[in-house]
């Protein structure tokens, strides 16, 4: 089995990337949160930093891209390839109303043609410079059955991987994926697939395999991943539990990490707050919720540490 970690925007940069890796072992791919190229620049400068390789040391990454114009898409890709990567990936998924609003993201699935022909252009571009791309879909915009037309469409190109999170846009990260649909895909797909969506517990995963009718080869975890940073370890059966020692030498390594490159105190302690916000379904944290609404109103790091050392080391 092959474990991906999800791009999560404001969450799985770099900073969280190599903190993670350094103490979490079992993860086979991660992907960035999506750069988005424009007429003008292939990417932003924080992009560009989250992408160095130098940021990504020992990492297996490939850099995700947002675009619905074939010309950005390969400007960045272009890039990227310069930077050393040999694959990237395409966001056909972003539900964020911006996004869809300028046809990008889930915005693009609806454009048939258009989409088309973008894939026309990328792929005849990636197989002159060898260079891999692989898709993250979600099943349609409006409509679920979107995705058999899509599927007909993606068949006809050399995806590398097709990674489908079996929802449509107005679902965006709520409710039961419609799992029925990714059975379709695993029937008719040409390329290999990548399951990703709802996955927080083994028994999630044990779930998964029967409505499939086996387990899948390869699955991409987000916000499972991020709640329990041991999931992946749980599921390739390397452990059982999650355990508190490992936990807190993220925790350490994320916060250090942020505190290096930002300030002041708030901005890193909204980036941790947004982790709590995860962190705190964790039954380690059992009978200390009143605490960590403490931690995550702090304003200053002294108070954040002085609640959290305790919460830690309990
Ligand atoms: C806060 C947040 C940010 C996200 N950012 C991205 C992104 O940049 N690119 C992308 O393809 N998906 C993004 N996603 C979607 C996740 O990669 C994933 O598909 C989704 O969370 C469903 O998987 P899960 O149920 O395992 O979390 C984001 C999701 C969340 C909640």
């Amino acid at each position: 089995m092959k474990i991906y970690f999800a791009p999560l925007e404001g969450i799985t940069g770099y900073i969280f990337r190599n903190a993670y890796s350094g103490i979490y072992g079992h993860v086979d791919k991660f992907f960035t949160p999506f750069i988005s190229p424009s007429e003008k620049a292939p990417m932003t400068s924080r992009e560009r930093r989250d992408v160095s390789p130098g940021n990504n040391t020992g990492i297996n990454l490939v850099p995700q891209i947002l675009s619905n114009s074939a010309d950005c898409f390969i400007k960045a890709a272009k890039e990227l390839q310069e930077m050393g990567y040999k694959e990237v990936n395409l966001n056909l998924g972003c539900p964020s109303g911006t996004v869809c609003a300028k046809g990008k993201g889930a915005g693009f699935l609806p454009e048939t043609l258009a989409l088309q022909r973008f894939l026309d252009d990328i792929y005849v571009w990636s197989e002159i410079e060898n260079m891999k791309i692989s898709v993250k879909t979600r099943l349609g915009y409006f409509n679920p059955d979107e995705f058999y037309d899509l599927m007909d469409i993606f068949n006809g190109f050399p995806l590398s991987e097709l990674i489908v999170h079996p929802r449509i846009r107005s679902d965006f990260y709520k409710g039961e994926p419609r799992k029925e649909y990714y059975v379709y895909a695993l029937e008719h797909s040409k390329c290999p697939l990548v399951y990703n969506g709802n996955i927080f517990t083994r028994k999630d995963y044990d779930k998964l395999s029967g409505a499939f009718g086996g387990s899948p080869d390869t699955i991409m975890l987000g916000r499972g991943l991020i709640a329990d940073p041991s999931l992946a370890d749980k599921l390739k059966g390397f452990t059982s539990e999650t355990d508190p020692g490992q936990f807190s030498k993220l925790h350490d390594a994320v916060y250090h990490g942020y505190q290096e490159v930002m300030s002041p105190d708030i901005n890193v302690l909204y980036k941790m707050r947004e982790l709590w916000s995860y962190w705190q379904t964790l039954s380690l944290f059992d009978g200390k919720e009143r605490d960590i609404k403490k931690l995550m109103k702090a304003k200053k790091y002294a108070e954040y540490e002085d609640i959290t050392y305790r919460i830690l080391q309990d």
